[in-house]
């Protein structure tokens, strides 16, 4: 996490008893503001409204969710408890559907609830935050062993290009494909970030920029249609973005736009690396095909950074919103994983590297 940064989403005591807090990211750049969510119904909504977002931060989110149900529920027994954790991953489950991290983080809960059946219910409730602390701090550590293969790819001097935000802000601390870029960073490397400002929330204006220019990174913002021509003239050296989610042969959900910028890197040969943790691959997906693609408020295509002044477009208009798109393995150059870097072939690289993982870390499943 960067100096002087709140965490992105954590628990909290406040006054007015536990809460999950997050940074609301629909206010940045202009304010960086603290929401208390007292409730699951809050947490609920800055998950639906994007207050916070980003895969792991998504699931990060989900599970302090989980465990605020618990703490804040009037059930007087752990089978009534267990009931509410049941009632809250579903309400949870609804909110988004592209990113597996919000699923597995529930699911993660869901396991924990149902080993803790014989515990008194204040023993449960324990437990249940213990866990969602657990996965937020488990991410910040992901994160860096991701920064930490990812630097070794990054040359001295590089001009990096990155789409939407996979930084800080996108999970519960230091960033996926941000995170590459910050160890670079830190170990001294003279690097440069190209930022696609990424229509249409402008992730990419609005909280990669304002994470690089806190870090005092090097960057400059771009019209996501300008990454192209960067390319075709020799100004861009390697991508890093981030995922949603990744299926078992190493297509990779990101957000919208990002297929043109892999398409584009191929053709002019700039390596195309995708980083991301264990959490946010989904080996029961076959392949890309089989990931749900959500499709967002027309409002925000119509709308600059959906702030609801003046429309970009005359009335009526018909507008199709998908808020990612899917690239296929064969595109990517590799995958940086807090285990190491899957390269192709992806599917096989990706199960070796989860297997490595999974026998090597006990009681923290990947
Ligand atoms: O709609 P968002 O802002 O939640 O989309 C986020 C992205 O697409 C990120 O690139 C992805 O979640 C990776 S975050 C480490």
């Amino acid at each position: 996490m960067s100096t002087g940064m709140p965490r992105t989403v954590c628990w909290a005591e406040s006054a007015a008893g536990p809460v999950v807090r997050l940074i609301d990211q629909t206010l940045l750049p202009g304010e960086l503001v603290l929401k208390d969510c007292c409730e699951l119904e809050e947490v609920c909504e800055a998950i639906r409204v994007l207050r916070v977002r980003g895969a792991p931060a998504i699931g990060c989110a989900a599970a302090l969710g989980v465990a605020l149900a618990v703490h804040r529920s009037a059930a007087q027994t752990t089978a009534d408890l267990l009931a509410v954790v049941e009632d809250a991953s579903q309400e949870l489950a609804t909110t988004r559907p592209t990113a597996v991290n919000l699923f597995w983080a529930l699911e993660r809960m869901q396991q924990v609830a149902e080993g803790s059946g014989t515990l008194s219910p204040d023993e449960f409730c324990v437990a249940l935050l213990r866990e969602a602390q657990h996965i937020v701090a488990d991410d910040v550590a992901r994160c860096h062993r991701i920064g930490h293969y990812g630097a070794e790819l990054i040359p001295d001097n590089a001009d990096i290009l990155t789409h939407c935000n996979a930084g800080a802000l996108a999970t519960a601390g230091y960033g996926t494909a941000l995170g590459v870029i910050r160890a670079a960073h830190e170990q001294g490397k003279q690097i440069h970030v190209w930022v696609d400002e990424t229509r249409p929330l402008l992730q990419g204006a609005r909280l990669t920029a304002w994470e690089l220019q806190r870090e005092g990174i090097p960057y400059t913002l771009i019209c996501d249609s300008a990454a192209a021509s960067l390319m075709q003239r020799g100004r861009v050296d390697c991508v890093v973005i981030g995922a949603d989610r990744i299926a078992g042969n190493g297509d990779v959900a990101n957000k919208i736009g990002t297929y043109s910028v892999a398409v584009a890197a191929a053709r002019h040969q700039v390596p195309f690396y995708v980083a991301a943790p264990f959490s946010t691959v989904d080996f029961d997906l076959a392949c890309g095909d089989e990931i749900p693609i959500e499709e967002r408020y027309p409002e925000e295509v119509a709308y600059v950074a959906n702030r609801l002044t003046e429309p970009i477009c005359p009335a009526p208009v018909n507008i199709y919103n998908p808020a990612f798109d899917v690239t296929p393995a064969e595109l990517i150059t590799g995958i940086i994983t807090e285990a190491g870097v899957a390269y192709q072939p992806l599917a096989s690289s990706l199960s070796e590297l989860d297997s490595e993982t999974s026998s090597s870390s006990s009681g923290s499943s990947s």
